[in-house]
């Protein structure tokens, strides 16, 4: 097996040290994405990459590079991998789980204030030296979040962090929709209500999407279920981009179907639509839901021990912390030699 290994995008010092210990590392420390076909010819030989969102890892790719053995990706999120393709072909992928639950959550209800609050337009108003009277009673008017129902759509757990901390912290009612209903146990933790899809748009007085993207996931926001919501009514995207329907999310700001969202990701980020540049009642941030200094560094080390353990000599009998396909790992012939 080679010993060479690809490290997508700029990562920290140490994590490149400890890869450096056992392999031969070409890293991208400019941190420019690589064109897909740049990416496919830095990655033949190698038998192992730290991959990021950004990197497409298809069929394609995986055919051109036959001694990939692991593809370690940073992020909870996989779904710029074909897993099922990877699984064929006996490739071993990793994710970032756990490490960024607390981090994330934080950032979904900063972002559920500042959008309910108006925080960002605040901010503008004073910058843009608008402010000249004190005392006006109705100025930049938001909606309360103590006390108020809380709607979680996916409740893994960034979902559960986000209700603990609004339930508990903000005396919220949480209410949530998962494909799944969590045991009655967590329930009781995350004091969570289990309710139907209907249920939840129509009730929710700040809805969360923490829902992973798949085909399934693919616009389950949209004109419709907008339309089901109260024009008091926020909405928060940190899970993925195309989750919601970003042209339906527009209109129902402008057209005030509901009142206000904050999104951290979008559709074909990182273009954003430019109708939502341009809309006040919307908080826009960067896809920076895990991006706190000591979370950013444990998911990437999280991903070097991945590949370690995948990859590095003498690795043969140490599991993989994170895997996301184990049963590359149970059928022996399957993982690529
Ligand atoms: C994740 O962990 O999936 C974040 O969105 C970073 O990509």
């Amino acid at each position: 097996m080679s010993n060479n290994i690809l490290v997508t995008r700029a990562t920290f010092p140490e994590v490149l040290d400890k890869l450096r210990g056992q392999f031969d590392v070409i890293d991208n420390q400019s941190d420019t994405p690589w064109s897909q076909s740049e990416l496919i010819a830095r990655l033949q030989g190698k038998c192992g990459a730290v991959t990021h969102g950004s990197d497409k890892i298809d069929a394609v790719l995986l055919d051109a590079c036959p001694d990939l053995k692991a593809v370690c990706n940073v992020g909870v999120g996989y779904n710029n991998i074909d897993v099922a393709a990877c699984t064929k072909r006996g490739v071993l992928v990793t994710n970032t789980p756990d490490v960024l639950t607390e981090t994330t959550a934080d950032f979904g209800f900063a972002l559920l204030m500042a959008t309910a609050r108006r925080i960002a337009e605040s901010d503008r108003y004073v910058r843009a030296r608008q402010w000249h009277k004190t005392g006006v009673h109705d100025m930049l008017l938001g909606a309360d979040i103590h006390g108020a129902t809380m709607g979680i759509l996916g409740m893994g757990r960034i979902g559960q962090a986000i209700a603990r901390r609004g339930a508990h912290g903000f005396n919220m009612r949480v209410i949530y929709h998962n494909r799944s209903r969590l045991s009655a146990d967590i329930e009781q933790q995350c004091q969570a209500h289990y309710v139907s899809r209907d249920e939840l748009f129509g009730q929710a007085d700040h809805l969360i999407v923490v829902v992973p993207y798949s085909a399934s996931s693919h616009h389950a926001i949209g004109h419709a279920e907008l339309r089901q919501m109260k024009r008091s009514a926020t909405v928060i995207n940190i899970a993925r981009g195309g989750v919601i329907d970003d042209a339906a999310l527009a209109q129902a700001l402008q057209d005030g179907t509901i009142a206000a969202a904050g999104l951290d990701v979008f559709e074909g980020e990182p273009n954003v639509r430019p109708d939502l540049l341009d809309i006040p009642n919307v908080v826009l941030t960067p896809h920076i839901g895990s991006a706190s200094m000591r979370t950013r560094l444990a998911m990437a080390l999280l991903a070097a021990d991945n590949l370690l353990a995948i990859c590095s000599a003498g690795a043969v009998d140490i599991a993989p912390l994170t895997p996301v396909n184990p049963e590359v790992l149970t059928h022996p012939l399957r993982l690529r030699a």
